[in-house]
């Protein structure tokens, strides 16, 4: 997994409404240096100066090194990150960003199926554009509310034409996952963005599908079941030598900050990939919306803010 972090002040350079409800803000380095390379499926994390971190997918061209773009979308019910970026950040104002890390990557493959919902667009919109450059076969299912709220929608459809269907809700209903998924198409990889309702579906769709055909990003944790172990267990920090004692009220992430660890988070919901950190000995439970059915089998890494342990004990790289 890709695990690059850095933290550097960027500067918006331009900030448009892309749609009802959506912004996107184009961030560049204030003296016009290069930013880090990143690949389709990267996000970044802003932090914000109203105490919140939020993830954002790079949605620009990846083959610019001066220039990030990010679509953000105005949530309501949030923690006041969007409203500060609808409403207060502007252009020439400076924001902290971290990143790029990227746990959706697109792996090679003869065809592609992506799958929007909503503000799920933007870590596609890379993806197909990668696609394209690589003449590849690909489709693009894109759902939303209404048109006027799909960020992108009009530009991908006149650029794509009938590779991309454009799905609004209010015109054309859900969108036909049985009649997409319900017969697996060889040699194809879908990846899927969106809220937890459709992943979920797609998820369900996908269910006869070949394993590790479906890559999915979400941006809160889905529904957890519950943790293998109800009981506490054993942390070793094997590089500090400390050892802690993880109760099923904790954390991992609470027990080794008491234990003197210091850990960088941003979302502590396992959806950022902020505090990943390596597992030495035993068998996380893993609880996170990131890693893959084989990283998990691996298990040679783990969220620490989210995931826990299936035995008596645990052996970290901290
Ligand atoms: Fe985001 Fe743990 S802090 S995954």
């Amino acid at each position: 997994m890709d695990t690059q972090i850095g933290r550097m002040a960027l500067e918006v350079s331009a900030k448009e409404e892309v749609a009802d409800g959506v912004v996107a803000l184009t961030l560049a380095h204030p003296a016009s240096a290069r930013l880090p390379d990143w690949t389709p499926g990267a996000h970044i994390d802003l932090f914000l100066p109203v105490g919140v971190t939020r993830q954002y997918s790079l949605c620009g061209d990846r083959w610019d090194p001066y220039t990030y773009r990010v679509a953000v979308l105005r949530e309501r019910d949030g923690r006041g990150g969007s409203t500060y970026v609808h409403d207060t950040l502007s252009p020439g104002d400076r924001v902290d960003a971290g990143g790029p890390r990227n746990h959706f990557p697109l792996a090679p493959s003869e065809k592609y199926l992506f799958i929007g919902g909503g503000i799920g667009i933007t870590p596609l919109l890379p993806m197909v554009h990668a696609a394209e450059v690589l003449g590849t076969d690909w489709q693009l299912l894109y759902g939303g509310r209404t048109r006027a709220s799909m960020a992108f929608a009009e530009e991908l459809a006149g650029t794509h034409g009938k590779r991309v269907h454009v799905v609004p809700q209010d015109e054309r209903g859900l969108l036909d996952l049985p009649a997409w998924l319900g017969t697996p198409i060889p040699d194809t990889k879908i990846y899927c963005c969106g809220p937890a309702p459709l992943l979920a579906a797609v998820e369900a769709a996908c269910a006869a599908w070949p394993p590790n055909t479906l890559r999915t990003e979400r941006f809160t944790a889905g529904e957890q079941a519950a943790p293998v172990r109800e009981t506490s267990f054993e942390v070793e920090l094997r590089r500090s030598g400390r050892s802690v004692t993880v109760t099923p009220d904790d954390t991992v992430l609470e027990a080794v900050r008491r234990a003197g660890a210091e850990v960088v988070t941003s979302c502590e919901q396992g959806t950022c990939g902020t505090c990943l950190t390596p597992v030495l000995e035993g068998t996380p439970d893993h609880r996170d919306a990131i890693l893959t059915g084989h990283e998990r089998a691996v298990g040679d890494c783990m969220f620490l803010c989210v995931s826990r342990s299936c035995g008596d004990r645990l052996v970290l790289d901290l």
